[in-house]
């Protein structure tokens, strides 16, 4: 039997080979696939659609549902989330996951597809990486610490389980735990080819307008050969999602405006049963970071690496400004966890590191400003910096580089170009220590 022509407006939605392919699941399960009124197709960072499809079930009339479109790969991703809702307490699953619904739907070109339920039940729902005016900024923020209330104490509600690890392996698995390595790559590329890299344990020295001169410790210091390396720390694990950046981090916003409180977590393909508790929590602060920061003005976007440095400690009432609010909520509700367990000291060394690992994959991030991605490498040299008063050693006394903005898209002043090709016999071994050393570690739990 040949198959059923697909809808002509299906078509022109997901492309006729979708529509094939959805048309005859449709068929054979006794469905009907129906175009929404106002439907939405989005994108995430991945290969991958996602498209509002109405699915008619005979016995049990229309559902609104999210189709996600993908390669091969998005079987076990599919997988991976099922794990994740049958892990999850039931109120957190209700409240905060998307349900799969329907199984897997074999089309064409190597592709699949499946069906979730419409984060919030609502079409009207967004990623709050969308909130970018500076009007949406409150609401942006009240949603990440929400979401940070709700990882701490409604979906890991099981027993507090920790763990031993070092500072290096612990460093090395967060900068590379989403690509197996690959992020690594792309941070080792960088990081070779623009030169802060190579620095081999020097210092950075950076200007700015409001901090005249700062001399922070190489960013990749504690990835590398330095003793502190070595060192043993607490890892606290629990539910992960695994890649909480602001893309994946839905709440509905309509006309009675958002609400925080009904955040919805999409795209588990990353969960893990016992990650560390702090990935989440570092991803969502520095996306949210990432939101904020165009809004900020460059003296305070100086002043800013400290504050965030300093999350757990007084930070300055320098204004009221809602990036205030979201360094102090993102990691404050586990900040109090821990410290009624007696692991207030473990826990900011845990999130001093993740925070760490999460700007120095940010720097990576192609789609950021390179201004953007310049801050973020002189935060991971400030959250060194911190590290490294929190363990009480001084930084290395070896003269400083001097050191500005190596992205394409800001063009490199005279000092860096001269500082990158004045040891070219460095960069092999910078290159053997980020590409080779590192893509061999981690297999994720
Ligand atoms: N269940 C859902 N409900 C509503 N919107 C969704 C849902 N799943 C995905 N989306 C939308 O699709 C976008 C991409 O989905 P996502 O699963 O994150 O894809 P990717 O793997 O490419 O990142 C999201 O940012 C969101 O706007
Ligand atoms: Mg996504």
């Amino acid at each position: 039997m040949s198959d059923p022509t697909p809808d002509k407006e299906l078509s022109k939605v997901v492309g006729s080979e979708v529509a094939a392919g959805l048309t005859r699941w449709a068929r054979s399960n006794g469905m009907e696939i129906i175009l929404p009124a106002n439907g939405w197709t989005a994108r995430g960072f991945t290969d991958a659609f996602v498209t509002s499809l109405i699915v008619r079930d005979p016995d049990n009339g229309d559902f609104s549902l999210a189709l996600k479109v993908a390669g091969e790969h998005a079987r076990s991703e599919r997988e991976t989330h099922e794990k994740a809702l049958m892990e999850a307490p039931e109120e957190f699953r209700a409240n905060h996951l998307v349900e799969l619904e329907h199984g897997v739907i074999e089309l064409d070109g190597g592709r699949i597809g499946y069906f979730q339920s419409l984060a919030g039940g609502s079409s009207r729902v967004r990623p709050v990486a969308d909130l970018s005016s500076a009007a949406q900024h409150k609401a942006a923020v009240a949603t990440c610490i929400a979401a940070s209330d709700g990882l701490t104490n409604k979906w890991n509600t099981a027993p507090f389980v920790t763990r031993k690890s070092t500072v290096r392996e612990f460093l090395r698995r967060e900068v590379g735990h989403l690509s197996g390595g690959g992020t690594l790559g792309s941070l080792g590329r960088w990081a070779a080819s623009t030169g802060w890299g190579d620095l081999n344990g020097r210092p950075l020295r950076v200007t700015g307008e409001a901090v005249r001169e700062r001399v922070l410790p190489d960013p990749l210091l504690l990835l590398g050969e330095h003793p502190l390396g070595a060192c043993e720390i607490t890892v606290h694990t629990g539910y992960s999602h695994g890649d909480l950046h602001l893309g994946n981090l839905l709440v509905p916003t309509d006309d009675r405006g958002t609400r925080p409180e009904r955040y919805r977590l999409i795209d588990l393909s990353t969960y893990q049963s016992a990650g560390p508790r702090s990935r989440d929590l570092a991803a969502l602060l520095t996306s949210g970071l990432a939101l904020l920061w165009p809004g900020l003005g460059p003296t305070y976007q100086e002043f800013l690496l400290d504050d965030v440095a300093n999350f757990d400690g007084e930070v300055p009432e320098r204004q009221d400004k809602p990036v205030l609010d979201l360094i102090r909520g993102v990691p404050g509700v586990m900040t109090a966890e821990a410290t009624r367990r007696g692991f207030e000291h473990e826990w900011r060394v845990e999130f001093t590191l993740a925070l760490l690992a999460a700007a120095l994959r940010s720097t990576t991030h192609e789609n950021l400003d390179p201004e953007l991605r310049w801050w973020f490498v002189q935060l991971a040299g400030r959250l060194t910096a911190r590290y490294l008063e929190i363990e009480g050693v001084a930084m290395s006394q070896k003269p400083p580089v001097e050191f500005s903005n190596p992205f394409p898209g800001h063009r490199p002043s005279p000092t860096t170009a001269a500082s990158t090709t004045s040891r070219p016999d460095e960069v092999p071994r910078l290159r053997g220590l980020l590409l080779g050393g590192m893509s061999t570690r981690d297999a994720d739990r």
